[in-house]
């Protein structure tokens, strides 16, 4: 059958615009679309769980027990994936929500009293009482708002979408859950601990940022910080020869108990002094089926360790799937992995070691728009046992330090990559880089600062304060091509000249974003773009003209058509809130949306604490602001944008 065509004007809905550009405690969307909340931090996945309703009260908000925690919904929503039931249906109606928790906010809406801690704090002056990161309830806690939920969602007969509350699928894939390794890392001695002695098991994942799907219908989820923010140790000083090795650094490792999370007190596999090689066994990507609950997660180790963002792939003609990875950190690498065998459309589990067996190549960009894919295998091109790379485990371990060796093109801050099937594109978000063509590079997300590299045609702006959006396609439509070509999609910033470095006035033609973060390109050939500028938003800049945010301001997702390049804001969310992993329905008719961190970052008018999204119930009542899972979409039921 023909592809349906599709209609001139996609994007056929009106701007949201404000001045200033904040939402408030609010999350707002063009006239003629609603918006509800699906999936919110601390409710349910599924009554078969045995979870409890979500308990908050004005002396304790986020009031739940580890144990309870790991029934329910985690924190800081970010990639997620779609998945009609049954499986191999086009349903719009049922389906699976496969959710990334990519941290626990370690502050007071969470009901942690986190104390911070660092290089020379010792645990015992950490407060003694209540809830420290010296509880091990609180550690079990965090753990498990972390990982990936998944849930069964459908429409009702209203329209309205909910969570199925009974379903056999419901579950939570946590820190602590029991997770195979695979690959050519599985049993290396580098992957061993002293609770598993063999490197095959583990407990967790974490980090959980940008995700993927493959074409079997499993889902993808993507470690990022989860090799650096949760490893630390008091016994191992400065001067220790480990912090001295090449390797921990590139990887971030470094002295002190200055991270996100204090669990190395109460679970020794996180301290670095115990367990040296917990932390290789993180910064993967996990294969999960969502349609099999009794499966095991796989840690796919031929596709590389480093921090991975998200996942997007491609079919080739022979059925060999290529997929395409970014490393978030300034100036950090593109990636490509493409299976040794192609894959079986009809028995989707005769995929299931696919990810194992394959090769991993690492991009170097050109600057007359022509690029090639480096192979990242051992005894090839320098990756030999004299450079640190005895076996081919090692290569995939330590990646960064391999691509390095290659030559690879230094990017401003790979986010996250979408493929158009039809085309063969894959576009790319490099998020910004302050850094970039500076004497010193700060530390942007990194602890351990890569050296400042001068501009180039794919990374063409010095102090790239707003990011950018590249594409790349591989030679003669061949997925597993080693050349591609590629071009500079748009350049984002202010919409206006009125910024002191005009350099921050993007190429958007549209409305203005900065910082783009995550994509989805979906069947009528638009981009979704959510944006996170708060790492490069550091100051209330946003509130005025003539400033480098002069029109820019909160986190928001847009819509871009990919035939006319023109760009249009969907979606404002609330302040200090992150805006990640659109899906759509097959239909068209249901744009699910992670509104990741609301209150926690810049810009922001309110204090977290006075914030109380989606609920909006009263704080002296326990209202609290939570990660959620909104779904948009139109007040007569049509196709959105259309
Ligand atoms: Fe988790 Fe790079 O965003
Ligand atoms: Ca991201
Ligand atoms: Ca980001
Ligand atoms: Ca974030």
């Amino acid at each position: 059958p023909a592809e349906p065509t599709i209609p001139p004007n996609t994007l056929n809905f009106t701007s949201v615009s404000r001045t200033p550009m904040i939402a408030g405690d609010d999350l707002i969307v063009p006239p003629g679309y609603k918006w509800s909340a699906l999936t919110k931090q601390g409710d349910p996945i599924g009554s078969t769980l045995g979870a409890p309703a979500f308990r908050s009260t004005a002396a304790k908000r986020f009031d739940t027990t580890g144990a309870e925690a790991e029934l329910q919904f985690g924190d800081n929503h970010d990639g997620m994936a779609y998945f009609p039931l049954p499986y191999g249906s086009k349903s719009s109606d049922r389906g699976l929500l496969a959710i990334n928790h990519e941290a626990a906010r370690a502050n007071v809406i969470s009901g942690f009293r986190f104390v911070g801690v660092t290089a020379t704090t010792d645990p015992a002056t950490l407060d003694p009482a209540g809830e420290t990161a010296m509880n091990p309830d609180v550690v079990r806690k965090q753990k498990a708002f972390h990982g990936v939920s998944v849930a069964e969602v459908y429409r009702d007969s209203a329209g309205k979408w909910q969570v199925q509350a009974n379903s056999t699928y419901a579950r939570k894939v946590h820190a602590d859950t029991p997770i195979a390794i695979g690959g050519p890392a599985r049993g290396h001695a580098a992957m061993r601990t002293g609770a598993d002695p063999t490197g095959t098991q583990m407990r967790g994942t974490l980090g959980n940022c940008g995700s993927g799907a493959t074409p079997w219908g499993t889902y993808l989820t993507c470690e990022e910080d989860s090799h650096k923010n949760y490893f630390a140790t008091r016994e191992m000083k400065a001067d220790d020869p480990r912090f001295q090795d090449p390797r921990w650094a590139r990887y971030s490792l470094v002295p002190g108990y200055n991270r996100d999370y204090t669990w190395h007190f109460v679970d020794k596999r996180f301290d670095l002094a115990v367990e040296p090689n917990e932390t290789n066994r993180f910064g993967w990507i996990v294969e999960i089926d969502p349609y099999d609950p009794n499966w095991q997660p796989v840690k796919r180790t031929a596709m590389g360790r480093f921090a991975h963002e998200n996942v997007a792939h491609l079919v080739n003609a022979d059925k060999r799937v290529a997929f395409y990875m970014g490393d978030d950190q300034n100036f950090d690498y593109i990636y490509k992995f493409v299976t040794a065998k192609a894959m079986d459309p009809d028995n989707r589990t005769a995929n299931r070691g696919l990810l194992d067996d394959g090769t991993l190549y690492v991009a170097k960009f050109n600057d007359d728009g022509s690029g090639t894919w480096m192979p990242l295998i051992q005894g090839q091109n320098g990756l030999t046992a004299e450079n640190g790379f005895p076996d081919q485990a090692s290569v995939l371990i330590w990646a960064r330090l391999a691509a390095d060796k290659l030559g690879a093109t230094q990017m401003d801050r790979p986010e996250w990559l979408a493929s158009d099937a039809g085309s063969g594109w894959v576009y790319a978000t490099l998020s910004n880089n302050t850094g970039r063509g500076s004497a010193t590079a700060p530390g942007g997300t990194t602890a351990a600062p890569r050296a400042a590299q001068p501009k180039n045609a794919a990374n063409p702006r010095d102090k790239n304060l707003h990011g950018h959006i590249i594409r790349l396609r591989d030679a003669g439509g061949d997925v597993t091509a080693t050349k591609f070509s590629w071009n500079v999609v748009l350049l984002a910033g202010t919409g206006t000249s009125d910024t002191p470095d005009p350099a921050n006035k993007g190429t958007i033609n549209g409305d203005a974003f900065s910082s783009p973060d995550s994509v989805m390109f979906d069947a009528w050939q638009r981009l979704w773009i959510g944006s996170d500028a708060a790492d490069a938003l550091k100051s209330s800049d946003w509130t005025g003209k003539g400033t480098d945010w002069s029109g820019l301001g909160g986190d928001m997702l847009l819509a871009m058509d990919t035939r006319t390049g023109q760009v249009k804001r969907f979606l404002l969310a609330p302040d200090g809130a992150e805006v990640c992993g659109a899906q759509l329905t097959p239909d068209g008719r249901a744009l699910f949306v992670n509104i990741q961190h609301p209150g926690t970052e810049q810009p922001r008018d309110i204090p977290v604490e006075a914030m109380t999204w989606p609920d909006k119930i009263p704080v002296a009542q326990g209202g609290v602001v939570r990660s959620t899972t909104v779904v948009i979409t139109r007040e007569d039921g049509g196709v959105i944008g259309m």
